[in-house]
């Protein structure tokens, strides 16, 4: 049993993870500003694991808070830094607020696990640093592309940071490559909550079947795919959260083959726009009301993850399916109070 600082931990990913390393028997520090989530979560959390973890409400980019919370908590086992800022479109208009938040926390996180490398740190990144990959299924060591986005660049400059961590002070640390993570824990206690118009589209779906949102517009139908619409891994968020605890687990073993290691986090399969509508009908059977668009800038064709190295490195593979995630994301909507005003 190890005591586990979760930051981020009232958000999507952070909470389903808080509560499968709850599940394992590990004590949950969580530490979450709610600046894109809510408090409410924590009673979300505690209804699945049973127990209540702790929660600090403190800005992970403000230095002086960040050591205050850690030096309170010498006995810190491992670190999994989910709290950054996320969206893509945002990160265009706001890219000085992305830097200084994600490098801001993710550093002051590291000058802790610099000072006590028994405390090792796993890092949120995203299928985003691959770009538009030359290869697919995508494997870790496919080239990284120029950022689309200052989001990306977040993620991609992330791991350059803990791999200069690593060497300077012997930190050690995974990150996760997520492809595109949906669904909502089966209990529908903890889910997705996007705030304002969901970018996403899974939660598009779900806000639109409920009669909370208009038509759902399709991105483009002229892409060069089966079905002309772009092509996504879509992996339930659970498989997600139990990634991070195999991953976890391993750095807490001293499995790790090199100071930073990486990993995809997908099912290696891929499902266009349309064929995640015919889930979501198939699985719920509710209809769902869209129209084609024009594409979407900065979308990439198709991205779907070489999933072997995961499996051998982590002993871990995504077990839930594409229509699974869409009733598990359809009990958490319809799960939900409706809002005065969508
Ligand atoms: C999926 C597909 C859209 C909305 C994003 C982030 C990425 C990662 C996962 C964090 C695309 C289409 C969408 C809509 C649509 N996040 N779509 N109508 O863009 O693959 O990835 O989330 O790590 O970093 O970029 O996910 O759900 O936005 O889009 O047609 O209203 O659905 O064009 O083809 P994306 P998405």
């Amino acid at each position: 049993m190890t005591k586990v600082l979760v930051t981020g931990g009232l958000g999507f990913i952070g909470s389903h993870t808080a509560v499968e390393l709850l599940a394992r028997g590990h004590e949950v520090l969580l530490a979450d500003n709610l600046s894109n989530s809510n408090a409410a979560v924590l009673d979300g959390i505690a209804a699945v694991a049973g127990r209540r973890p702790v929660w600090a409400n403190v800005d992970l980019a403000d230095p002086l808070a960040c050591r205050a919370l850690l030096a309170g908590h010498p006995d810190l086992g491992g670190i999994v830094h989910f709290a950054a800022h996320k969206a893509v479109g945002e990160s265009v208009q706001k890219p000085l607020a992305y830097y200084r938040n994600n490098f801001g926390s993710l550093v002051n996180l590291l000058e802790f696990t610099a000072a006590h490398r028994d405390c090792p740190l796993i890092f949120s990144s995203s299928c985003t640093v691959y770009g538009q990959a030359d290869q697919l299924p995508i494997r870790e060591d496919a080239p990284i592309k120029p950022a689309e986005s200052p989001y990306g660049n977040t993620k991609q400059v992330g791991e350059e940071i803990l791999r200069d961590a690593a060497r300077a002070h012997g930190v050690r640390a995974i990150a996760l490559r997520y492809f595109n993570p949906i669904g909502a824990h089966p209990t529908a206690a903890i889910g997705e909550l996007p705030l304002g118009v969901p970018q996403n589209l899974v939660p598009f779906i779900t806000q639109s079947a409920a009669g909370l949102r208009g038509p759902l517009q399709v991105f483009g139908n002229d892409y060069p795919t089966r079905d002309g619409t772009c092509i996504r891994d879509y992996i339930h968020v659970v498989d997600i959260a139990l990634a991070h605890v195999y991953a976890l687990e391993r750095l807490l073993a001293g499995r790790s083959s090199e100071p930073v290691e990486v990993f995809n986090l997908g099912t290696g399969t891929g499902s266009t726009v349309l064929e995640v509508i015919a889930a979501f009908e198939r699985a719920t059977g509710r209809k769902v009301q869209w129209s084609f668009a024009p594409r979407r800038p900065g979308d990439v064709v198709a991205a779907y993850a070489d999933t072997a190295k995961a499996a051998q490195g982590l002993g871990w593979r995504a077990e839930r399916t594409l229509d699974q995630c869409m009733a598990d994301a359809w009990r958490w909507q319809t799960s939900l109070p409706r809002p005065a005003q969508p």
